[in-house]
């Protein structure tokens, strides 16, 4: 098995949490180095991990063969740190987002194209049990044509981090919005073409959005209706999905999908109605709907290994779990949500 030779790059909350036991986990990377102005944090790394550190990740690349660099920085460096390390002769793992602009998502996209090289961006929530599920769900086809996926995600954050600084690239369009809206494209397999956007800022100690409402409607009219509101003191469904013959929304508590649907065979023949008098002043046509209720539980599922799909991508040439072009629509989204909000 070829081992891939990985760097680090920022041991924060995702770096230190998620990334480090990971490719410390994984038989097919080697952590050669990690890097953080920190000294404490290197210091902490050194212990846990008896690892090299650098306080600059331009002296990582300048002093170490390497073939993948895992940036878990701030969003504001992504762009730089990921050029240097194509420049350098690696390829990427990057966090989401890729960047805080669209522009610096095509300086990296360009770069990893003129130095041959390849970009994976760590998208967690559209690997998740429930999503694997979901996808498996909607092969069934039970709703008919989809015409509304409403995605929301609701809580209350006092946040006062660089997330809550837009100077920083911070705020929930950015940070969230980079998990749920790739959540949204992702499963329907669309790209936006237009977008309505509002950002507020009620509970957060910053100046960046801690509310979003988004609606994007893709190309084949489908809608896609995003609600991340981080200022709200009770909580809303999670999704609802919509379909011309039923309806999917989730139950958290059973691990499971709820599917209300009918069968259109089973309706029979409806007629319409002539004339401006509803007949037997009746607001119904008539029918009972045949409504069914399944559960699919995704208790059973596992979520997607990302650093095995990494390590697929990188040394063994397969597909990306995440096509860089599936990226560069969310960044556009994101910038576009932006752009009509403001
Ligand atoms: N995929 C996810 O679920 C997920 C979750 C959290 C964060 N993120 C993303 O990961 C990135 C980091 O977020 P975080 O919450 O871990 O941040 P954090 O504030 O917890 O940590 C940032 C780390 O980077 C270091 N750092 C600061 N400047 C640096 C620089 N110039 N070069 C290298 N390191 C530097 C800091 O010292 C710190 O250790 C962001 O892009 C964020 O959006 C993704």
């Amino acid at each position: 098995m070829k081992t891939l030779r990985t760097a680090l790059i920022g041991l924060g909350r995702i770096g230190w949490k998620f990334h480090l036991p990971n490719i410390v986990r994984h038989p097919g990377f080697e952590l050669i180095a990690v890097v953080d102005p920190s000294e404490e944090r290197l210091k902490e790394a050194d212990t846990e991990y008896r690892v090299k550190g650098y306080q600059d990740y331009r002296q990582l690349l300048d002093s170490e063969k390497l073939d993948v660099v895992v940036i878990a920085s701030p969003t504001p460096f992504h762009a730089d740190q990921a050029i240097a390390a194509f420049d350098s002769g690696c390829d990427v793992f990057c966090e989401k987002p890729l960047t805080a602009s669209l522009q610096d998502t095509d300086r990296i996209i360009a770069s990893m194209r003129s130095n041959h090289r390849k970009l994976m961006v760590y998208q967690p929530h559209r690997g998740m049990a429930s999503i694997v599920a979901l996808r498996d769900v909607l092969k069934e086809d039970l709703i008919g044509r989809i015409y509304l996926i409403k995605r929301t995600h609701t809580g209350y954050q006092l946040r006062n981090d660089w997330q809550a600084f837009r100077k920083y690239g911070g705020g929930m369009l950015n940070n969230y919005g980079a998990h749920f809206i790739d959540q949204l494209l992702s499963l329907s397999g669309r790209n936006v073409k237009k977008a309505s956007c509002w950002l507020r800022s009620e509970a957060s100690l910053g100046d960046a959005e801690d509310v979003v409402k988004a609606l994007l409607e893709c190309d084949d009219g489908l809608l896609l209706d995003l609600e991340i509101n981080m200022a709200t003191a009770v909580q809303m469904p999670p999704w609802f999905i919509l379909g011309k013959t039923g309806a999917i929304v989730q139950d958290e508590q059973n691990k499971s999908w709820k599917i209300r649907y009918f069968r259109d065979s089973e309706l029979g023949e409806i007629a319409t109605q002539e004339g401006l008098a509803a007949e037997q002043r009746s607001y119904g046509c008539g029918v009972t709907i045949p409504w069914r209720e399944v559960l699919r539980s995704y208790e059973h599922y596992a979520p997607v290994d990302h650093y095995q799909k990494l390590y697929e991508h990188i040394a063994l040439n397969r597909d990306p779990f995440v096509p860089i072009e599936q990226t560069r629509e969310l960044m556009r989204v994101i910038e576009e949500c932006r752009r009509v909000a403001e």
